[in-house]
């Protein structure tokens, strides 16, 4: 087991078992998200996908920690939806073997590699939306972005929506892309 799967599962073994809720990002964007297939990534146990798989979209979350979706699963099942979860670990270089294109993915919470961008791009189906939110400020600098930096990502998706999100005295980038064909 590598140290961050080690570090994510105690930290999701300690929280109380309580269903998280959406962000206020992923509420704000739903009416520009394509619907259909989803996958959210680096899900843990489930703020995002909870919230979507309730809004009918057909869910897959994917993160390190077992304990983060074995915590979704019980959710989902008391909420009455059905998640996909896959373990895997995004600093591999093919964490995730996807045969079928997403209409819809999701990133919160955690900053993306730039080789992970490229990964979920191939990931993505022509005019899927593709939404981010990570740390500018607030945690560890290691784990921050520098605000706007993903604007201009890859020449493959169209950014739709921009903020920079100050809150509680950390602030988050969050993006809305659209996969261009
Ligand atoms: C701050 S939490 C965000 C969880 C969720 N997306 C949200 O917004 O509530 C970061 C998540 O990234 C996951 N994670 C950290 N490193 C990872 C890796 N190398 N591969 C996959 N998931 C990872 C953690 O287990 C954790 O669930």
């Amino acid at each position: 087991m590598s140290h961050d799967q080690e570090k994510w599962d105690q930290r999701y073994r300690d929280k109380p078992m309580q269903a998280p809720a959406p962000s206020e990002f992923i509420r704000e964007i739903l009416p520009q998200l394509k619907h259909g297939t989803l996958l959210d990534i680096a899900s843990g146990d489930g703020s995002t996908s909870l919230f979507l798989a309730q809004q009918g979209f057909k869910v897959t979350a994917a993160d390190i920690s077992a304990t983060a979706l074995q915590r979704q699963t019980q959710f989902a099942s008391a909420l009455g939806v059905e998640i996909e979860t896959l373990c895997c670990d995004l600093n591999t270089a093919e964490p995730l073997a996807t045969d079928t294109p997403y209409d819809c993915i999701t990133l919160t919470r955690y900053r993306p590699s730039q080789a992970l961008i490229t990964q979920i791009i191939s990931w993505l189906k022509p005019e899927a939306t593709l939404a981010i939110s990570a740390f500018t400020a607030g945690i560890n600098p290691r784990f921050c972005l520098r605000p706007g930096e993903l604007k201009n990502t890859h020449p493959k998706l169209e950014l739709v929506y921009y903020r920079n999100r100050k809150s509680n005295g950390s602030a988050l980038d969050e993006y809305l892309f659209r996969r261009r064909t």
